[in-house]
């Protein structure tokens, strides 16, 4: 059920290491962006695909993770992703690609739900580093990058009991608890 796939598809920041991720399931992940929608149907989303360790290396310093945890400093050596899907815009076919970058970006963490997989989408990027350490011609901007693996992880959802109540956080037990608004909070009309 789609609720459930949902629901399980959180955002996953640390890893399992023995878990590979290899290229034709990451073309298979960016196949299903490809099918989703795209504004004037203009399809000006172009992708870097990254399963080797030597390009993981040169994406992973790029990235911020969880702003809100404050004294972690992301997934240490050993839990980091063993993929990532870098979504970039091609500025020769369209200027803006808000809508078009998230949309893919969900299509793709779902069908990685689907298969047992999951990730994080990180849009805190240093863009002009990570274009450079990838040879990102000028052309494409970069938007977002989908770091992708075997969560190593346990996310639950809360119930959140106020607007203001919405950071994560992390229990004693290592548990990262996410705060969702209730739906009576976000149907105004
Ligand atoms: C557009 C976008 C950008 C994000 N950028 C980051 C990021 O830079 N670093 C990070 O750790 N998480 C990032 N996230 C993940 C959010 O923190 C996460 O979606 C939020 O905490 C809710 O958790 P959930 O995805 O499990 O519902 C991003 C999410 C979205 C939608």
């Amino acid at each position: 059920m789609i609720r459930d796939l949902i629901i399980r598809n959180r955002s996953y920041r640390r890893f399992e290491k023995s878990k590979q991720i290899n290229e034709q399931t990451l073309r298979q992940l960016v196949d299903l962006a490809r099918l989703s929608a795209s504004a004037a149907n203009l399809q000006p989303l172009r992708y870097i695909l990254s399963c080797r360790k030597e390009t993981n290396d040169l994406i992973f310093p790029h990235l911020a993770w969880a702003g809100y945890l404050k004294d972690w400093p992301g997934p240490g050596e050993g839990e980091r992703p063993a993929a990532y899907i870098i979504i970039l815009g091609d500025t020769q076919i369209s200027k803006s690609f808000g809508q078009d970058c998230g949309i893919a970006a969900q299509s793709i963490l779902l069908g990685a739900t689907e298969r047992g997989l999951g990730g994080c989408m990180v849009g805190s990027i240093q863009r002009d580093a990570l274009r450079q350490s990838l040879d990102v011609p000028e052309r494409y901007e970069i938007l977002l990058a989908v770091a992708l693996g075997r969560p190593k992880e346990q996310v639950v959802i809360d119930q959140s009991h106020r607007e203001s109540d919405i950071k994560y956080w992390r229990d004693g037990k290592d548990v990262h608890h996410v705060p969702k608004l209730s739906l009576d909070d976000i149907i105004i009309g």
